[in-house]
């Protein structure tokens, strides 16, 4: 079964992000053809970076990165769901990748993003370049909400529609194709 994991980007105890992260969650969760994880890193709560070796040597010391890197490992594609900060990344998702290295290579990876007008867009044009230097591949397909505190009810709540659910199912229909093709293809490496 192909196992993709959906990532939060934000921490915050009032964050957007759990919205869209549980949506495309469980969106991704109706489909038979695929076993679909919710990580969020609010729970899964790495400390900034502090392992003594890089990760390219694979080499970990901590618990936690030990267990951080059996979950990826087992991963055949993402949905990294991202906030824009300062025109960028944020920093709690950046900090969870650069824990692991090998663990990410060649696999497909997707984006949600969300905030102002650009929609979280150039968050993932800077996910794009570290996503090449992870030796991944980054899909076409993304989600964008645009002034997404438009599209909320009183209650808070964003109000995801057919055009998102149209959207969403492109793009796991590209990520499936992806990460069935990558997960064949990494059978043939010899690390
Ligand atoms: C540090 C910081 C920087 C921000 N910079 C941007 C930005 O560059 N572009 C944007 O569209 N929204 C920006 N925002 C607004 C966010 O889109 C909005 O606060 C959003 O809810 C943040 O995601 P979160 O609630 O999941 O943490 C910024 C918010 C924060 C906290």
């Amino acid at each position: 079964m192909i196992k993709i994991k959906v990532l939060t980007g934000s921490v915050r105890p009032n964050r957007f992000n759990i919205q869209p992260a549980t949506w495309i969650y469980e969106f991704a969760g109706k489909r038979k053809d695929i076993e679909a994880e919710l990580l969020d890193l609010q729970e899964i709560n790495l400390p900034f970076l502090n392992e003594p070796m890089s990760a390219s040597q694979k080499q970990y010391s901590k618990p936690y990165t030990k267990k951080w890197s059996k979950t990826i490992d087992s991963s055949d594609g993402f949905i990294f769901v991202t906030p824009e900060y300062n025109h960028s990344i944020s920093p709690v998702l950046k900090n969870a990748v650069d824990y692991l290295y090998h663990e990410w290579n060649y696999k497909p990876i997707s984006f949600i993003s969300y905030g102002s007008l650009a929609g979280g867009s150039r968050a993932v044009e800077h996910w794009r370049g570290i996503a090449a230097e992870l030796k991944m591949y980054d899909l076409r397909e993304q989600i964008l909400l645009p002034n997404y505190w438009d599209n909320l009810s009183k209650s808070g709540r964003y109000q995801f529609n057919e055009r998102h659910e149209g959207a969403a199912s492109q793009l796991l229909d590209s990520l499936i194709f992806w990460a069935k093709a990558m997960k064949k293809a990494r059978e043939n490496l010899h690390p």
